[in-house]
């Protein structure tokens, strides 16, 4: 049976473990797609699960990678004939479906995305969930009436692959952004990316009241905890929170206070089960009137081959992180 490299995780009495490894292909079953993997991409959550940090998949062994690109080899769904490009984010990829971080992947074609004119294969990995989520993001903070007239937006992470796409995304919709970042020393690149002023973390005022002075018009939270509850009191009237992560803490504490008095709204984004009408119309925006200017010059820190992979997910882990890494498999097909 013919086999294929992939990073796995194993459930071990030290907890998930990743390893490289060489497994078989599987026969295909009704309603599903071989994809023959070009590149991948690495998400916060993809570092969880391979470090093992966080209880991210739902079965093992299970191959990671939430994000996949490539081209269609074999299908027996009558939605996708073999050479079609495609590409999936989230929709369980890494969780309970075997992901991307592999030379190929058997997936329901309810799971794929055909690859919007526009982009190529590398650059819908640059995106990748990060991306999405960032267009995700927009498009809620847009839908809740959020103009740019109210004020500038905070973005907290911004270092990150979540922070920089929405960073972009906000400065080519018009918004005056903030970057509030653990790494000011990164001031410059978060300014090209479309960052108006950069914000230290560590200097930033938290405050105690359930409100404070009111200045930022809105906010795009990758943090959670005490920086999420920052923005809940700082945020004016009208103003919308899109609630992204948890880099910092799951933790959320705060008062209705800044719902009842400013009418500020907490907006839930959630990137993997997402409704397949959106999603489509999504990654049309991020191929069309969207498209980040320079995407791969501006946004992608370096490509990476799957060895590499453990490392770089340490790397975010530790907070490191500074733009997206691509994951190379069998590159351009
Ligand atoms: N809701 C969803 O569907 C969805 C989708 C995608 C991602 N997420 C979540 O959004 C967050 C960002 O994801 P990402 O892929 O952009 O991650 P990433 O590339 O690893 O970036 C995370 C950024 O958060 C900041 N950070 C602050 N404290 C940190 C800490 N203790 N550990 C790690 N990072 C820390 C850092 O930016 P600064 O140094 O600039 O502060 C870092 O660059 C994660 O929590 C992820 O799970 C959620």
């Amino acid at each position: 049976m013919p086999t294929f490299k992939a990073l796995r995780v194993h459930q071990s009495p030290l907890g998930p473990t990743a390893s490289l490894e060489s497994i078989s292909l599987a026969p295909l079953s009704a309603g599903s797609v071989r994809v023959r993997v070009a590149y991948s991409g690495l998400n916060y959550k993809d570092a969880l699960a391979i470090t093992g940090r966080g209880a991210i998949m739902r079965g093992y062994p299970r191959v990671a990678g939430i994000d996949l690109s490539g081209v269609v080899e074999a299908s027996e769904d009558p939605a996708f004939q073999p050479g079609d490009r495609v590409l999936a984010t989230g929709a369980g990829l890494g969780e309970w479906l075997d992901g991307g971080l592999a030379e190929y992947a058997n997936l329901p074609a309810d799971a794929l995305v055909p690859l919007p004119s526009g982009l190529t294969l590398r650059e819908a990995m640059a995106l990748g969930t990060a991306g999405f989520t960032a267009a995700l993001a927009l498009r809620r903070l847009l839908e809740n009436h959020q103009v740019p007239a109210q004020g500038p937006i905070a973005v907290t992470g911004a270092s990150g692959g979540v922070g920089s796409i929405v960073l972009v995304l906000l400065k080519q919709a018009g918004f005056h952004t903030a970057a509030i970042t653990g790494k000011p020393e990164a001031a410059p690149q978060l300014g090209e990316l479309g960052a108006d002023e950069v914000l230290d973390r560590a200097q930033l005022d938290l405050g105690s009241k359930p409100l404070e002075k009111a200045v930022w018009g809105g906010a795009v939270d990758n943090l959670g905890g005490e920086v999420l509850t920052y923005l809940t009191r700082t945020v004016k009237p009208w103003g919308n929170i899109a609630c992204i992560g948890l880099a910092h803490s799951a933790a959320l504490n705060t008062t209705v206070m800044p719902l009842i008095l400013r009418g500020v709204s907490l907006l839930g984004i959630h990137s993997v089960q997402v409704p397949r009408d959106w999603r489509l119309a999504l990654w049309q925006q991020l191929a069309g009137p969207w498209r980040p200017q320079r995407i791969e010059e501006r946004i992608v820190r370096d490509i990476i081959d799957l060895e590499q992979v453990p490392q770089a997910a340490r790397e975010l882990i530790a907070g490191q992180a500074r733009g997206r890494y691509v994951v190379r498999l069998a590159g351009e097909i």
